[in-house]
C-alpha cells in the first residue's frame, strides 16, 4: 500500500493540553543510598513520605473546593495512609478490608466513601453496621440492594464518562450510560432512596482534561433530572485519574484544575465536592527496585527475567503504561522482552523495551514513580514472596 494511503486511513489523534510544570519525584541518590545501607532481600518499593505529603498539599492548593478522598487501592500501606490522614484527606474504599484498615487508623467513618459500584450484601451489611454513610450505585439493582440493607444510605450515581487519552481506561465495566440514568433515578425516587450525588471516573493516568469537563457537564444534567424527580443532590465526586509523569508528556494538576475550577462555578454551595485521587498522591513518591534473575536469547530475541513481574507488582505495563527505568549499565540499548519469574506465560511485563544490552543476572532494576498500583497488586503466585515496602521521610 502506498505510504499516503496508510496515512489517510489513520484516525486523527486527539491533541491534549500539556505543560512542563516541574514534577518532584523521589531522588534517585536516596534510593541508591537506601539500597547500599539496607541491602537487598527481595523486590521492594521505597516510598518517600515527604513527597506523599507534598503531593496532597499541591492537590488541595490547586483545587481548593475539592476535598481529596484517597483511593486506598492505589497504595494501602498504613504509613502512607497516616500521612494522608494528617494532610486532611478522606478516603474511598473498594472492600471492607480497606474499611477496617482505615478505622484501625482512626479515620472517622463519615470520611469513608464506599465507591465500589458492585458490593456484596454481606459487605454492605458490615459497612452499614460500622456506620458508612455514602455508597456508590450505577444500576437499578444496586440502588434496591443498598436501600434494602441500609434504608437511610446516601447514594451517589456513577455515570459513564469518556476515558479518551487515559493510559489505564476504566470505562465499560462500571458507570451508568446516560440512556439508563432516567430509569435509575425513577427507581430511586420510587423506593425513596436518598440518591444524592454523582460520580464518574475519567480513566486512570488520564492525560486528557476534557474528560473531566464532559463528566461534569453530564453530572449537571443528572442533577437536573434528580431534582425533577424530587431527589436532593448534594454531592459531586470527581473520581480519580489525575496523572503523574512517566515517559509521555502530561497535563499538570494545575492545568486540570483550571478546567475543573471553571466548571465548578456551575455547582451551587449546597453541593459538596470531593475527588478520589489514587495514583497522583503516591506514584511520584516511590521507586520499585527489583533484580534480574537471568537472561536468555530465544530465536534471536533477547529475554530478561526479573524477580518481580506481572504477579509481583509490575502489572500496569500490560495495558501499555511505560515507566522510566534505570539500571547501573550503560550498554547500547537493545529491544528486550521482560518477563517475571513465574512459570505463567501471562507473566510478561513488556515486549521490545529498549534497555541496555549488557544487562545481566544480578543487576538491579529501578522503576521510577512506581508508588501506585505496584505492591498493591502483588500476589504470592507460584510461591514468590510479596515485595517489601520501605519508607523514608515523615
Ligand atoms: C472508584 C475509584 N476511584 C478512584 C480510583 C483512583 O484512580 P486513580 O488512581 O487513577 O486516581 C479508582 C481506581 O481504580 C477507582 O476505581
Amino acid at each position: 500500500m502506498p505510504r499516503s494511503a496508510t496515512v489517510k486511513n489513520l484516525r486523527p489523534q486527539p491533541q491534549f493540553p500539556l505543560d512542563t510544570h516541574p514534577e518532584v519525584s523521589l531522588d534517585f541518590d536516596r534510593v541508591k543510598k537506601h539500597l547500599a545501607k539496607h541491602g537487598y532481600k527481595k523486590p521492594v518499593l521505597l516510598i518517600d513520605l515527604d513527597i506523599v505529603r507534598a503531593k496532597t498539599k499541591r492537590f488541595r492548593a490547586a483545587l481548593p473546593r475539592v476535598r481529596p478522598h484517597f483511593a486506598v487501592k492505589a497504595n494501602p500501606d498504613p504509613r502512607v495512609l497516616k500521612v494522608l490522614i494528617q494532610e486532611g484527606s478522606g478516603f474511598e474504599i473498594a472492600s471492607i478490608a480497606e474499611l477496617d484498615l482505615l478505622l484501625s487508623l482512626g479515620v472517622p467513618v463519615a470520611e469513608i466513601f464506599y465507591s465500589n459500584p458492585m458490593k456484596s450484601r454481606a459487605y454492605l451489611e458490615y459497612a452499614a453496621a460500622k456506620g458508612v454513610e455514602w455508597y456508590v450505585v450505577d444500576c437499578v439493582e444496586e440502588v434496591v440492594k443498598v436501600k434494602s440493607v441500609k434504608a437511610d444510605a446516601k447514594m451517589y450515581l456513577r455515570i459513564d464518562a469518556p476515558n479518551i487519552g487515559s493510559d489505564w481506561p476504566l470505562a465499560g465495566k462500571f458507570g451508568a450510560h446516560m440512556n439508563d440514568v432516567p430509569e435509575i433515578i425513577l427507581a430511586a425516587a420510587a423506593c425513596q432512596a436518598d440518591l444524592a450525588g454523582v460520580t464518574f471516573h475519567v480513566g486512570s493516568q488520564c492525560l486528557n482534561p476534557e474528560n473531566w469537563r464532559v463528566g461534569m457537564e453530564r453530572a449537571r444534567k443528572v442533577f437536573a433530572s434528580m431534582r425533577t424527580a424530587g431527589l436532593k443532590p448534594r454531592l459531586l465526586n470527581l473520581g480519580g485519574g489525575y496523572p503523574v509523569r512517566h515517559v509521555k508528556p502530561m497535563p499538570s494538576i494545575e492545568t486540570i484544575a483550571d478546567l475543573i475550577n471553571r466548571e465548578l462555578r456551575h455547582f451551587g454551595p449546597e453541593i459538596q465536592i470531593i475527588a478520589e485521587p489514587g495514583r497522583y498522591l503516591v506514584s511520584d513518591a516511590g521507586y520499585f527496585i527489583c533484580r534480574v534473575v537471568g537472561t536468555a536469547t530465544r530465536n534471536d530475541q533477547r529475554w530478561m527475567y526479573w524477580d518481580a513481574g506481572v504477579f509481583g507488582g509490575v502489572i500496569e505495563t500490560t495495558e501499555g503504561l511505560r515507566y522510566n527505568i534505570y539500571t547501573d549499565r550503560d550498554g547500547e540499548p537493545v529491544a528486550w522482552n521482560v518477563a517475571g519469574p513465574t512459570c505463567d506465560s501471562v507473566d510478561v511485563v513488556m515486549r521490545d523495551e529498549l534497555l541496555p544490552g549488557d544487562l545481566q543476572e544480578g543487576d538491579f532494576i529501578f522503576i521510577k514513580n512506581a508508588g501506585a498500583y505496584t505492591t498493591a497488586y502483588a500476589s504470592n503466585f507460584n510461591g514468590f514472596p510479596l515485595p517489601d515496602v520501605a519508607t523514608i521521610g515523615s
